[in-house]
């Protein structure tokens, strides 16, 4: 038995800013954060609208893509929790009126999405659960300085979530392959010291080419598929020169790789099930497309993971 995809959904906060926008404040330009980045804009949560607000959203849009208002577990990806004790995934599960449900959340920065559906995937296939609702949601607002332009240019706010349920390997859906990977040793590169997240860039996009191609070429060989046979290359949406640098390493088209970051920036652990819904809205990805799944992130953490898309409608 393995983690099937049963539904999906996605949400941002209504607050818009744009590269405009933030030139007015910082030392920046619309042309220096499209050209580096490939992000035009970007949401950010308002005043009173936390991590949990977000991952509601999402998880009541999975649920009903998936057609169910039960699971038997909740698994929140997060960096930036609604407090720091205790977990949020509780909370949410609390307010989407699920009762007496295992929730935890799951801390590894951009990498959290691929870790949560690792942990939810192995829980479903020991079978100590029949479906789970695996949550990625970050408000990076709440932990960005403002005079920082070398971060406050680069995230946006969102919640992103997948409702698995128990299933057969060649379902449409089937999780078939996880790689997952740590380095403690660069731990300094993405951090939050005191108040405010920093972010040591240049070494960061280094190892975020070398890791997720590493981790995407071992997952390939573990689902025995090629580069070749990838309909769609969803990579944390952090920069559209890694996503670049990921697909031409692995031989994977560049028209292949899912991008939205140009919308929504970097959305840190919704990033994934974000760009995932939106491909799918977008009719960018179908039933039965292969899909390569891999991120980087703070810790250092690094993944990837396989599955065959499902014939679901994202909310
Ligand atoms: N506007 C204008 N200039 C800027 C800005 C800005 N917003 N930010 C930096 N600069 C300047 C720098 O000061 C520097 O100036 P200097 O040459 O005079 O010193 C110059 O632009 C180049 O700066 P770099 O940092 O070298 O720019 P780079 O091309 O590396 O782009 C970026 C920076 C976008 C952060 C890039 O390094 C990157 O994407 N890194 C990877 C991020 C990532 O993958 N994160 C994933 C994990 S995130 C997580 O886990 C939460």
């Amino acid at each position: 038995m393995t983690a099937v995809v049963a539904g999906i959904g996605a949400v941002v906060p209504d607050r818009l800013v744009t590269n405009e926008m933030l030139a007015q404040r910082l030392d920046t330009s619309d042309e220096w954060i499209v050209s580096r980045t490939g992000i035009r804009q970007r949401y950010v949560a308002p005043p009173g609208c936390s991590t949990s607000d977000l991952a509601v959203g999402a998880a009541e849009r999975a649920m009903q893509s998936a057609g169910v208002d039960d699971v038997g577990l909740v698994v929140l990806a997060t960096t930036t929790p609604d407090r720091p004790c205790p977990g949020t995934a509780p909370v949410v599960a609390s307010k989407l009126g699920l009762v007496d449900v295992p929730a935890y959340d799951v801390s590894a920065v951009c990498t959290g999405f691929i870790y949560a559906l690792f942990s939810a995937a192995g829980a479903l296939a020991l079978g100590h659960t029949e479906s789970a609702l695996v949550i990625g949601a970050d408000t990076f607002s709440t932990i960005l300085d403002p005079a920082d332009r070398t971060t406050s240019v680069i995230f946006g706010d969102g919640a992103g979530a997948v409702v698995l349920r128990r299933g057969h390997e060649d379902e449409p859906g089937a999780l078939s392959g996880f790689h997952l990977g740590s380095d403690g040793a660069l731990a300094d590169l993405i951090t939050v010291p005191d108040k405010y997240f920093r972010m040591d860039g240049k070494p960061v996009f280094m190892h975020a080419v070398r890791r997720m191609t590493e981790s995407s070429r071992t997952v390939l060989a573990q689902s025995g598929w090629t580069a070749q046979t990838v309909d769609r290359l969803v990579g944390h949406q952090a920069n559209v020169r890694i996503l670049q640098a990921v697909s031409e390493q692995l031989g994977i088209p560049e028209d292949r790789a899912v991008v939205n970051l140009d919308r929504v920036g970097n959305t840190a652990a919704a990033s994934i099930p974000l760009a995932m819904a939106d491909a799918a809205k977008d009719g960018d990805l179908v039933a039965g497309h292969k899909v390569l799944l891999t991120a980087f992130g703070g810790g250092a953490t690094w993944g990837a993971a396989t599955l065959t898309w499902p014939d679901v409608i994202a909310g």
